[in-house]
């Protein structure tokens, strides 16, 4: 067998997960990452690696490209990608000149990923790196709208303790998780700010205000300090008054 070309495999794959849902592509690219970690030593990391890429190739077309998903559509449409994922990847396999056993090998994997559900250890690795990837907030950033971060996060809570199977796995994921809930907090709180608009407009009066006074008038320090919270700004917390 022939080495695995993996910048080859990459050029060849990256434009048809481009056609799928937001984020698709550096979510293939972090379950990759993943598997790296929990397959080290194994001689067929290079198929694990195929699978990891291409997973999710179901959803090309699926909707229009880029858009961001929400949960109600995901829950929607996900059987149709799971449908549309066999013959996606073996045309795709076979264009890259994989024989077939290996192209079955890849689409069991796939086919485990896909219903989150493992029966050997090669299958536990994918799974396992497909569901820690999206324990990130670049990943619920890139992929759904803000008012299902929650939803996703609280869907992600409950499945987890089932789905994550390896041992790595099991000892990483209630940490991910609680750093997610708070990444994701942040973020909302920011959002909230960002549209409120006043922000801004509380720094700007505020530095106008302090360049005059000595001293942080009583009425400013109260809006200052629930800015700070509510920002839990590092820079803003070193002003001194
Ligand atoms: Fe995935």
């Amino acid at each position: 067998m022939s080495k695995f070309n993996e910048e080859k495999f990459r050029e060849l794959v990256k434009p048809h997960i481009l056609r799928c849902r937001a984020g698709d592509w550096e979510h293939a690219k972090r379950v990759v990452r993943w598997v790296r970690k929990l397959a080290k030593d194994r001689d067929d990391l290079d198929i694990i690696i195929k699978a990891a890429y291409i997973h999710d190739i179901g959803w090309r077309d699926l909707i229009e490209s880029g858009k961001k998903i929400t949960k109600n559509e995901l829950k929607k449409l996900e059987p149709q990608a799971n449908k549309n994922t066999k013959p996606f990847v073996q045309d795709l396999l076979k264009e890259f000149g994989d024989a077939e056993k290996e192209i079955n090998i890849a689409i069991q994997l796939i086919n485990a990923a896909d219903l989150h559900s493992s029966s050997n250890r090669v299958e536990e690795i994918i799974v396992d790196s497909d569901n820690l990837s999206k324990l990130n907030i670049e990943h619920v950033y890139e992929k759904y709208v803000e008012d299902d971060y929650r939803k996703m996060l609280n869907l992600w809570k409950k499945e987890f303790p089932n789905r994550i199977q390896t041992q790595k796995g099991k000892a990483l994921f209630p940490k991910l998780l609680e750093q997610l809930e708070r990444d994701i907090e942040e973020e909302l709180r920011v959002t909230a700010f960002g549209l409120f608009g006043c922000a801004d407009e509380f720094f700007k009066s505020f530095n106008i205000i302090m360049e005059k006074e000595p001293k942080m008038p009583d009425y400013y320090r109260v809006k200052y300090y629930l800015l700070c919270h509510l920002f839990r700004s590092p820079t803003y917390w070193n002003i001194t008054f």
